[in-house]
């Protein structure tokens, strides 16, 4: 995933660029490049090299690039190959250079017409043509950089961030905002900057502006200007605090806390980028992507622990919306199987760390097997997972420190429903169709949000289970792994034993169990199993069972003496799994308080298990 810098002050900005270029690795990149205005008579001072950012500081040291005024990027390839020459910035003449997130959906007819009037064409990029077009604008008498962009951009189709600069203009920094995050970075004393990512300015200052769709603002030395739909905007000045980082635990008593609420917004990191208004960008995966799906006729599913379990929940998804069959395997089996694999078969990695010993040595393993392709979707952008699979997703979480994983999951959930649509357009699923997934999808942040405000409600709850050992898990179809991930998260950080069940295996066993002393915890979305799901939940009031149900609200469930609801807002069907694993996280985290373990090192386990 591409990163945006940009900087304008009265002293020289490209160590500051490069710094926050280095802080941007984490999101995946294969080249990168800086554009410097210093004398704007001597021209644009452009450096790019491919991999990674060391080679571009080395370079720009070499030639000790100065300006007071400067764009830099970190580039993650999906049109063109990995070259210097398609690496950002990009220009126009001599005058304008740029850099660019996102994909430009119809660059290719833009393409032409620039073509056609002359402007010449330098790179394979869809970004080039950004250039070209407010180059263009520029001299059809646009009166200033700002409205140059405005203009060009509204011929865009698809998601950017944008952040331009104009030799003639050598005194302002223009950026664009739609589907991808840019956020401004307030200066201290005559200067400002924008990013990606907030995390890339932490060494210049902490007050920073988050624009909103459709936002392009204006940045010089002394004032930021934001415009949308034509008209002067204001927008708030946030202040992160000065320890924000990923690394502390900003305010939360626990990294699995934070971590937990840091999910709208790992989820809209996770779909920026991927999805537009109505469809999935597809390019977005990478420059081959599309090929390799082509080919797709089933799924093969690899992975261990929590990420085992987002594996599960995509396979419902491959089957009802991909209409494409789907194995779903823990690593520590598949590796050592005498595996069969059929024509077609796209292999799966699915992992946060993309260190896991057994899914690298499962992905090793399918490597030398007749797949179409390996995916890797991984939150790690320099992991070995990342780097030995043919083509890989990443998850937007942001690093995750807690053992017991949750951002990480529902991220990967994310991806794994866009993965979904993507083969499902080749099989079947309507635009339609299509178009109204990725509005749900849209609607997840929040969502989660709102989920996320029930947790004073189950902090309550948590205690009634301060004196329990044993705890069973419910779920039907989809919500079989949500109850399987719910009880992992139990017994991992709070050791109360934890088992999950397929709701409708109840009688086949596990009601044994059932008594005064073992809660059961369901999860009931509002969807076509709900009767049956109703039965199973008479099944264990009758034996004296205590249930702790959470219920979209939708379904009005009310609280009685042996039953205990916890309504979620109503939600899309097809987000039930990633809605209800949310008050699970909760539901262990408050119990583990409650127990007094160590939350963020539950004992014997670790975060990235790279042994066998
Ligand atoms: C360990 C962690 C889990 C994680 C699993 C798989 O067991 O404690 O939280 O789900 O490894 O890790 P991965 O990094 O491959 O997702």
């Amino acid at each position: 995933m591409c990163g945006i810098v940009g900087a304008i002050a009265q002293r020289n900005v490209s160590d500051i660029l490069l710094e926050g270029l280095k802080r941007l690795e984490y999101r995946g990149y294969d080249s990168a490049g800086m554009a410097l205005i210093d004398d704007p008579e001597k021209g644009i001072s452009t450096i790019k090299t491919v991999g990674k950012v060391a080679k571009l500081v080395e370079a720009a040291h070499k030639r000790d690039a100065s300006g007071k005024l400067g764009i830099a990027h970190t580039r993650w390839a999906t049109h063109g190959r990995i070259t210097r020459a398609n690496a950002h910035p990009h220009g126009s003449g001599d005058r304008i250079s740029l850099v660019h997130n996102g994909i430009i959906e119809n660059h290719e007819s833009l393409r032409q017409e620039l073509a056609a009037a002359g402007y010449r064409f330098a790179t394979q990029t869809d970004t080039e043509v950004i250039a070209h077009l407010i180059r263009q604008a520029l001299e059809n008498g646009a009166s200033s950089l700002l409205e140059a962009v405005t203009s060009a951009i509204a011929k865009l189709r698809g998601a950017f961030g944008l952040c331009v600069i104009d030799r003639q203009q050598p005194d302002r920094l223009v950026v664009a905002r739609c589907g991808m995050s840019l956020v401004i970075g307030d200066g201290i004393g005559g200067e400002n900057f924008v990013a990606s990512d907030p995390l890339a300015l932490g060494q210049v200052t902490d007050r920073f502006i988050y624009l909103e769709e459709g936002d392009v603002a204006q940045l010089t030395c002394d004032s930021i200007e934001v415009w949308n739909g034509g008209r002067r905007v204001k927008r708030e000045i946030a202040t992160l605090s000065g320890k924000a980082s990923e690394m502390d635990k900003g305010g939360y008593q626990h990294f699995m806390q934070k971590e937990i609420f840091e999910q709208p917004q790992a989820i809209r990191d996770t779909l920026s980028g991927r999805v537009s208004g109505d469809h999935v960008l597809e390019e977005a995966f990478g420059v081959e992507a599309g090929k390799i799906f082509d080919k797709v006729e089933q799924v093969q599913i690899v992975a261990c622990g929590t990420s085992f379990h987002a594996g599960l929940v995509a396979k419902y998804w491959l089957e009802s919306i991909a209409r494409m069959p789907c194995q779903v395997d823990i690593a520590s089996d598949y590796r050592y199987r005498d595996i069969i694999v059929q024509p077609g078969t796209l292999f799966v990695a699915v992992s946060q760390s993309g260190e896991t010993a057994d899914t690298l040595a499962a992905l090793r393993y399918a490597a030398d097997r007749k797949h179409v392709a390996t995916l890797a979707i991984c939150n790690v952008a320099t992991s070995s997972l990342v780097r030995e699979s043919d083509f890989c997703l990443l998850t937007m979480a942001g690093q995750e420190i807690g053992v017991a994983s949750t951002k990480a999951f529902t991220t990967q959930l994310t991806l794994l429903l866009i993965l979904a649509i993507v083969l499902g357009r080749r099989n079947g699923l309507a635009g339609k169709d299509e178009a109204r997934l990725v509005r749900d999808m849209n609607r997840l942040p929040e969502l989660v949000d709102r989920t996320l405000k029930l947790d004073g409600e189950i902090r309550k709850l948590s205690k009634q289970f301060s004196d329990k050992n044993h705890s069973l898990f419910l779920g039907r179809g989809i919500q079989y792994p949500v109850a399987k991930e719910g009880a992992l998260k139990l017994k991992e950080i709070s050791y109360i034993h934890a088992e999950a069940y397929p709701a409708g295996e109840l009688k086949h066993g596990p009601l044994a169990l059932v008594d005064s002393d073992m809660p059961v915890i369901v999860v009931a979305p509002n969807n076509d199993l709900l009767d049956k799901l109703r039965s199973n939940l008479s099944e264990v009031s009758a034996r004296g069972g205590k249930l702790y149900v959470f219920a979209d609200e939708g379904i009005g469930l009310e609280s009685d003496r042996g039953c205990k609801v916890i309504n979620l807002p109503g939600c899309p069907e097809v987000l039930d799994p990633i809605l209800f694993t949310v008050p699970l996280q909760l539901l262990s985290y408050h119990a583990a308080i409650i127990k007094g373990t160590d939350i963020d090192h539950p004992r014997n386990l670790a975060k990235s298990v790279t042994v066998e």
